[in-house]
């Protein structure tokens, strides 16, 4: 998605951002659940023009959430003989070694309904005229001007990139948001600081919107921060190299697999001195981004031809709660058994795999006021009051 073309995303984002808000302040213990209805529900919405809300009568966040869990296994590099040894396709699935067409075989079912289930909705709302406009809508109807057979090849296309984006985008942005209220919990005068420019831009009687995102750069430096912090993806995704090429010397034969290292980049001295320290600062000159710092997202978003697609739209979702939170909410670190503070920075883990997340944890989230919480409630209209 081009920076431009993720714009007309924005109401979506802060409309679910909203209604994610009012869920944390009516049960802040599951605030982490929350964020996973968040941002799938926004990509489900973006992506088939479904409201997940109005349309309980089928689970599509379910069936999504089962299909990512399938690709979380599936993408483990060296989970399987076949990546090493190419000719093992070629073996029938009773054979020892064709785990792999087995496990396919299985999970085959439950990544086409997810493929198709969202999709299938869109062409009947569009057929019956009542389509929310959503990429799936926009892709039929430019294939309504196909034949026949380029409008099956090209329907067979737009399936499957649709359903890549909550695949790629889901876990990913939620790795992040999770570590954005580890970081709040564990410095407490980032918060401080945060919310204090909230406040003095935004004030005390309405929600942040993407129309302040310009004038609120200490959020900005801290969603930077966290990109940077923990880095979702730390090995990248392996790409393969095409041709015989050299890097510095050294020979890249033709089809290698090419692993970068976006966990050493980010934490690598010359750009981003005293690396294991979370500090928004570092990001800022004179009170305004300082665009001399290495921007995290040209890292950890990937590189190349394949680089994240979703990468705006995911710093978009992410600004959204993050600066609606920090408005209206106070996150403070869980306590110990003698009622101590425990610092989640120093406890909680990162999981190993291709994606890594934050292991579980827990966090104390309190509105900020009474005011802030009714500020929450007001700023829903009627029609997102079904929960
Ligand atoms: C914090 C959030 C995210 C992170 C850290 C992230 C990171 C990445 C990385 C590292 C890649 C591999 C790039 C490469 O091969 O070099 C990737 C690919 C991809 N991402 Fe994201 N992503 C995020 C959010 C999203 C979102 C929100 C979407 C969609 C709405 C998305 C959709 C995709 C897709 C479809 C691909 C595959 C692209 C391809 O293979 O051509 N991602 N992402």
């Amino acid at each position: 998605m081009h920076p431009n073309a993720v714009l007309r995303y924005r109401p979506i984002q802060e409309r679910e951002a909203c209604k994610y808000l009012l869920r944390v302040a009516e049960d802040p213990k599951n605030f982490l659940h929350h964020g996973r209805h968040f941002l799938g529900a926004t990509i489900i919405r973006v992506s088939y023009g479904i409201d997940v809300d109005k349309h309980k009568d089928t689970d599509y966040l379910g069936i999504a959430e089962a299909a990512l869990a399938i690709f979380s296994q599936a993408f483990l590099p060296g989970k399987y003989l076949v990546e090493s040894f190419p000719i093992l396709r070629y073996l029938p699935s009773f054979m020892p070694g064709a785990d792999f067409k087995r496990e396919a075989a299985k999970w085959y079912p439950v990544v086409r309904e997810m493929r198709d289930l969202p999709w299938e909705a869109a062409t009947t709302a569009l057929r019956e005229g009542n389509a929310t406009p959503s990429m799936a809508s926009g892709l039929l109807e430019r294939m309504s001007h196909l034949d026949e057979k380029a409008a099956a090849e090209q329907e067979e296309y737009s399936k499957n990139a649709i359903a890549s984006a909550y695949a790629g985008g889901a876990d990913t942005t939620l790795s992040t948001l999770q570590t954005f209220y580890i970081a709040m919990a564990s410095f407490p005068e980032v918060q401080k600081r945060a919310q204090a420019e909230l406040d003095a831009v935004v004030g005390p009687h309405r929600l942040p919107t993407f129309a302040d995102k310009h004038d609120l750069p200490y959020i900005a430096a801290i969603i930077k921060e966290c990109f940077r912090w923990r880095p979702v993806v730390p090995l990248g995704i392996v790409h393969s190299s095409l041709e015989e090429d050299e890097y510095n010397g050294y020979r890249i034969p033709a089809r290698s697999a090419v692993v970068s290292n976006p966990w050493a980049y980010v934490r690598d001295p010359n750009l981003y001195e005293d690396p294991e320290a979370f500090r928004p600062e570092r990001f800022l000159k004179d009170g305004k981004l300082d665009h001399n710092v290495q921007d995290p997202a040209a890292i950890v978003f990937g590189y190349g031809r394949r680089i994240c697609p979703g990468r705006h739209f995911a710093e978009g979702s992410i600004y959204a709660v993050v600066s609606g939170i920090l408005h209206t909410m106070s996150i403070e670190a869980p306590l110990d058994e003698h009622t101590q503070p425990i610092r989640l920075a120093d406890h909680v883990k990162m999981t190993h795999g291709v994606l890594s997340y934050p292991e579980p944890f827990d966090c104390i989230i309190k509105p900020r006021s009474p005011e802030a919480e009714m500020l929450i409630r007001t700023s829903l209209s009627e029609d997102v009051t079904t929960l």
